[in-house]
């Protein structure tokens, strides 16, 4: 594969599985060989001249002898590059067809090693330590408290009874709180499950960068009519009022803050793009799959991910690295089969049947990340919520302010890597920084995979960082919170 200057040096490009014309079979194929002959006198003559006669591809073919005999003609192997040959369809689903051999011999060797671990009615008790104790949906409740805290503050800073100093002031002072408080309770609380905190916690972030996105879009808005006003335009705040489309400050009704809210995004808009209609067979599909996916990912963990980790620790005790090295690679398996259900479960699934509810019409929650030759590429395409909000809220204002995108990006790394930490350090009520230093490496490893490895080879990195990478913090994690909890000391 890949050798140049191929027998017919023919550079024509050619996508599909067979050559197009073949020098015998059917009376198509005999009726155009007469042509040709006709076409070119020389050919077939048996003289010294050994003229090519061309096909309708224009690829030259050696004409000699009777017209049936001629089989052969100048043409490349397809796995040289130059007979631009590129269906390898084939190949890919031999690929998948692998996979599932393998994947199916795995499955029964751990089914005969463990019989069924899949226990759905243990799943609770990852949520529930005390049946008469919901901490973790309190929590959730609570957090009512600090969207109405931002809405009442907003109200204010419209119509002026509140300064900008006062106000941003009060939004600091809410924003800090959201952050604080439920690790507090997270921390304090007996009654609180790891994945019960865990999940509190996730929800008190999403509602913390909304707020942040809440407060700059009408101050944006305060800031263009505050303009408008001295140029003496006299219009309202979001530009021209047309029918149908809300302006600065008719935004602010408690409907349109839960809207958001609950919109499957982070950034604020006064006028979100809305779907015509719930489209219902579409909204099945993924409650379907929300419901399926969660199935699964459970019992993949259970019956999967749980006795790996486990037969993890003694390696570890004793640190034999080899061993270490050998159940991270067989834990790296499951471990990305089940990153990759998520990803589909949270971003197809349930952000589609959450926007088709709400017809909430932008619907980019993720872009081709599959396909990254760079770390850059990865960040930017596999969560689009995420990224658009750290591109609007933290980025372009840090650039803005005069800071070398090496610092913008840095902040933006570090700002990620704090919230990694804080939704797993807080749950697992242990500090050890792997998820912190996990998102800090993304810097320099895009320094590393960007110039040496491209193209492929780019990609390849990038899988190969996402295939180890994580089972790497995930063994970190557990170890350290299993020698904290059940190691006798
Ligand atoms: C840090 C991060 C925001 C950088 O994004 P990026 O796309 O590589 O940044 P770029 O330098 O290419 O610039 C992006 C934008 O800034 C704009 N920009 C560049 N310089 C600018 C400047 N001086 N002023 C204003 N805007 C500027 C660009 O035009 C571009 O705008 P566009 O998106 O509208 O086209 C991105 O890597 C990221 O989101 N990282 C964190 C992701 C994360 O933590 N995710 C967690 C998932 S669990």
């Amino acid at each position: 594969m890949g050798d140049h200057g191929g027998a017919g040096g023919s550079r024509r490009r050619r996508t599909g599985s067979r050559p197009s014309s073949l020098g015998s079979g059917g009376p198509a194929a005999v009726a155009e060989e007469v042509r040709d002959s006709v076409a070119s006198p020389d050919v077939g003559a048996g003289g010294d001249a050994r003229a090519l006669a061309r096909d309708k591809n224009g690829d030259a073919r050696v004409g000699s002898g009777p017209l049936e005999l001629r089989c052969h003609r100048l043409q490349d192997s397809l796995f040289s590059s130059n007979s631009g040959f590129s269906n390898y369809r084939g190949i890919l689903n031999w690929c998948v067809v692998m996979l599932i051999l393998s994947n199916a011999r795995l499955f029964l060797e751990n089914l005969i090693k463990y019989g069924i671990l899949v226990d759905p009615i243990q799943v609770v008790s990852l949520f529930l330590k005390d049946p008469y104790s919901w901490p973790a949906p309190c929590l959730v409740i609570v957090a009512n408290v600090f969207v109405v805290a931002a809405f009442q503050v907003e109200k204010r800073l419209a119509v002026g009874t509140l300064t900008e100093q006062a106000g941003l002031l009060l939004h600091v002072a809410n924003l800090v709180t959201i952050l604080c408080f439920p690790a507090s309770v997270a921390l304090l609380v007996k009654s609180i499950t790891p994945v019960g905190s865990l999940l509190a916690l996730v929800a008190y972030t999403i509602l913390f960068l909304k707020l942040i996105s809440y407060r700059d879009v009408n101050l944006w808005c305060r800031q263009y009519r505050a303009k408008a006003k001295t140029a003496s335009v006299g219009k309202k705040a979001s530009g021209d009022s047309t029918q149908g489309t809300i302006s600065y400050p008719d935004n602010l009704t408690y409907r349109d803050l839960y809207y958001f809210i609950f919109a499957p995004t982070l950034c604020y808009e006064l006028n979100f793009p809305r779907s015509p209609r719930i489209r219902k067979r579409f909204l099945l599909r993924r409650l379907l799959e929300m419901l399926f996916f969660t199935q699964l990912q459970v019992a993949l963990i259970q019956q999967w991910m749980v006795p790996t980790i486990q037969n993890s620790m003694k390696p570890f005790k004793d640190m034999d690295y080899s061993r270490i090295i050998e159940r991270l690679l067989k834990l790296a398996v499951p471990n990305h089969l089940i990153w990759l259900i998520f990803f589909y479960w949270l971003f197809h699934s349930c952000m589609n049947a959450v926007a088709e509810l709400m017809q909430f019409g932008d619907r980019e929650f993720y872009r081709d990340w599959w396909n990254s030759e760079s770390v850059g590429y990865f960040w930017q395409n596999w969560n689009i919520p995420v990224h658009k909000w750290c591109l609007r809220h933290f980025y372009k204002p840090l650039l803005q302010r005069g800071n070398s995108k090496w610092v913008a990006r840095t902040g933006v790394f570090l700002a990620s890597a704090f919230f990694h930490e804080y939704v797993l350090s807080i749950p697992l009520r242990m500090f050890r920084l792997w998820a912190f230093t996990a998102m800090m490496a993304q810097v320099p490893l895009a320094w590393i995979v960007g110039p040496f490895f491209q193209g492929n080879y780019g990609n390849a990195a990038v899988w190969l960082t996402l295939i180890i990478g994580q089972p790497m913090a995930v063994l970190m994690y557990v170890h350290d919170y299993y020698v904290l909890n059940y190691e006798p000391s």
